[in-house]
């Protein structure tokens, strides 16, 4: 989809030749002589439009206005929730068969964060997935004109949002295709094909590279697949080399059956989203190529089945993880954290800045924050405002949850170094609480998008989330940076890991 910022002012917007044209009237909107104004000033002193956001007027062969169908909508203040939320509101017709081109245009002065929004709002509701539908169903609104009255002050921030789209469709795409199209060997392709965008390169490891790192607890999860593992590994310079990176790991399960500990049967379909974390890190890459921020940044991506086989690894399974460390496979469906965990150990080599894993974990993150809000987990206070920050300004929110020593203590067992799971209380914690004893002297964030990534029922899909949150935040790191002029965004190594257990924030 194309989308084009174009100086317009109401009068021209009347004579844009298009399928839709939404006119968005903010609170104290001021009425020009002009046909649309007039219209918008009509409907709103009669009391059918109200600036509130969404509120919301459908009208057809408007005199003097070339649109063949016209949205008045409500902006309320203008900013980027409102602009999003009255976008939403009217989502189905950028859905409609007939449009194909619409223009949607800011009546009165467009604030930068509104027509990022307006462009990610649009984008959001006229996404329709492709891989395996019918062409027929395919998307059919192909351009998007956002007019604003000055386009200089908001043309930063409306290609941020042409960017961010880019990585947010990369990431829904990826995230609702069916396991046996988004293999572990099919995600590495699509990792190599952002190899051709500037800047960044691709490298991808096999079984054999990844029994030579010693990542036994990945291994162990791929083991049940006929699906041979991959391990990606994307970088992202944008800055000079020595210029510490972010690190991003992505949970890449292609289809997560539970393997031996199997999974009910009801809604295992989803399971094919529980590699979303890894889309998300391609969807941010994907917008990197697109933004070109003065950034490094690596992305790495385990990528398995986990299947019941006969060669499967079974419960009380005692396996060496890459860090030397053993553990005790009690629940073959807790795999999440052990791909993981080896590729946070493989993170260390790269000296970060920051390390930030992404992940559809738990089950127990659902529970505790339902599908508004990501859960956040931090080893560092600075990361994880910087994070929080970042999911505000996106409205991709997230919220922090503790690490306290004491939900690392159901983690013990008889036979190994730790066991995999530890009980069903605290779920999410104790689960962020294994993946913290594979973290190095580094500031650390992990992401459980579980309840964030994709939407069950009528509307099953994919979200996107949280690639605004991350190119948000890592837009805001190289911007730092750049400010002080080197590379402290986010505090350097720790002293110690033990002083950095956070507590509930
Ligand atoms: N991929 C799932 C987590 C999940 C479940 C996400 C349902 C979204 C919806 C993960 O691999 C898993 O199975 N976790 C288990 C952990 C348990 C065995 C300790 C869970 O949450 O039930
Ligand atoms: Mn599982
Ligand atoms: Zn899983």
């Amino acid at each position: 989809m194309n989308f084009d910022l174009k100086t317009l002012e109401l009068t021209a917007a009347a004579t844009e030749k298009c399928d839709l044209l939404v006119v968005l009237v903010p609170e104290g909107f001021r009425p020009g002589q002009d046909a649309l104004s007039v219209l918008a000033a009509h409907a709103l002193k009669c009391g059918d439009l109200k600036a509130k956001a969404g509120t919301h007027l459908q009208l057809y062969l408007a005199p003097a206005v070339s649109a063949r169908r016209v949205v008045l909508l409500g902006a309320g203040n203008g900013s980027a929730r409102a602009i999003r939320q009255a976008l939403q509101a009217i989502a189905t017709t950028f859905k409609l068969p007939q449009v194909k081109r619409a223009v949607v245009c800011f009546a009165g002065e467009a604030q930068p964060d509104g027509v990022s929004a307006a462009v990610q709002a649009v984008a959001d509701a006229s996404y329709v997935y492709a891989t395996t539908k019918p062409k027929a169903e395919a998307r059919t609104l192909n351009r998007v004109v956002i007019g604003v009255v000055h386009a200089e002050p908001v043309r930063e921030a409306f290609a941020h949002g042409v960017g961010l789209v880019a990585g947010v469709e990369f990431a829904r795409e990826w995230g609702n295709r069916p396991a046996n199209h988004a293999t572990p060997s099919l995600l590495a392709d699509a990792a190599k094909s952002l190899g051709s965008q500037p800047r960044i390169q691709c490298k991808v490891h096999g079984p054999a590279e990844v029994a030579r790192l010693g990542m036994g607890a990945f291994m162990a999860v791929a083991r049940g697949s006929e699906e041979p593992l991959r391990l990606i590994e994307l970088r992202y310079r944008g800055a000079s080399k020595s210029d510490a990176p972010v690190v991003l790991v992505g949970k890449g399960i292609t289809f997560d059956t539970g393997g031996i500990s199997i999974k009910p049967a009801a809604e295992m379909d989803e399971m094919k989203f529980d590699m979303c974390g890894a889309a998300s890190v391609l969807g941010v890459f994907r917008a990197l190529g697109e933004l070109q921020p003065a950034i490094n940044v690596v992305g790495l991506i385990p990528a398995c089945e986990n299947m019941p086989d006969g060669r499967a690894v079974k419960p009380g399974d005692v396996v060496t993880s890459m860090s030397g460390q053993t553990i005790e496979v009690l629940n073959t469906d807790a795999e999440g954290r052990l791909v993981l965990c080896d590729v946070l150990t493989y993170a260390a080599r790269f000296k970060p800045a920051a390390v930030v894993d992404i992940a559809t974990l738990t089950g127990a993150c659902v529970i505790a924050l339902g599908s508004v809000r990501s859960g956040l987990f931090a080893n560092n206070d600075v990361l994880a405002a910087a994070l929080s920050a970042a999911g505000d300004e996106a409205q991709d929110l997230c919220w922090r949850m503790p690490l306290d020593e004491d939900y690392a203590e159901g983690l013990k067992s008889n036979f190994a170094d730790m066991g995999n799971v530890a009980g069903r209380a605290g779920g999410s914690i104790t689960a962020a609480k294994f993946l913290q004893r594979f973290v190095g002297e580094f500031p650390w964030a992990h992401l459980d998008i579980a309840g964030t990534a994709w939407k069950s029922g009528a509307g099953k899909g994919s979200t996107g989330r949280p690639v605004g949150l991350l190119v948000h935040y890592l837009l805001g790191h190289a911007q730092q940076r750049s400010a002080t002029g080197t590379v402290k965004a986010v505090k350097p190594a720790l002293p110690s890991r033990r002083k950095f257990q956070s507590k509930p924030a």
